[in-house]
């Protein structure tokens, strides 16, 4: 049996990425892990049109943003699934720096992510870098937030086909 976790960040009030986690979650079996910013956001933190705002600073600063808490078993889990709202088109720092602080050698690791119209675009490659070499970068896909079960299920699928 395929262990998986899905692993995920939602900063919005309408938490829309939560809402599919917990739906993929459930739909698979999957443990669920939300990646909280030790420093939580507030809103005025991801107001992206005000240049001095916290996430344009994180962003063209390239800094690390640490996650509270941790994943006790992670070394249990054949696939990660990692989950978030695309920022600045591809994952948001706190998703890069808390995949960064595992040892993923060895693992599957996929990814899905919401957004306010922007395609998934290079996401998956873009995160090999922050896993082993010897991890396995899956694809990532662009989730409605009322994506279905059914959806759900099937993009699962063919991941666990993939070897
Ligand atoms: C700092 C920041 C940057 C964002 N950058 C993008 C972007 O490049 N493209 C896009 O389509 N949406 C962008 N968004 C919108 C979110 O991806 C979208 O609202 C997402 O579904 C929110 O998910 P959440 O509720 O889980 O936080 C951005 C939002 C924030 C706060």
């Amino acid at each position: 049996m395929t262990k998986i976790l899905v692993a995920y960040f939602s900063a919005s009030a309408a938490k829309i990425t939560e809402k599919v986690a917990e739906r993929l979650a459930e739909t698979i079996g999957a443990d669920l892990f939300e990646i909280v910013p030790e420093v939580p956001y507030t809103a005025a933190d991801l107001r992206w049109t005000n240049p001095i705002a916290r996430c344009n600073k994180e962003k063209f600063g390239r800094k690390d943003v640490p996650s509270a808490g941790k994943v006790e078993n992670f070394e249990e889990y054949d696939l990660v699934i990692l989950g978030f709202p695309i920022w600045y088109g591809c994952a948001p720092n706190v998703v890069s720096t808390f995949i960064k602080g595992y040892d993923t050698a060895g693992k599957k690791i996929a990814a899905f992510a919401t957004s306010g119209g922007s395609k998934i675009g290079k996401t998956a490659e873009k995160l090999k870098s922050y896993v082993s070499e010897s991890a396995m970068v899956l694809e990532a896909k662009l989730f409605e937030k009322d994506v279905t079960p059914n959806a759900l299920q099937n993009w699962v699928n063919g991941l666990l086909r993939q070897n």
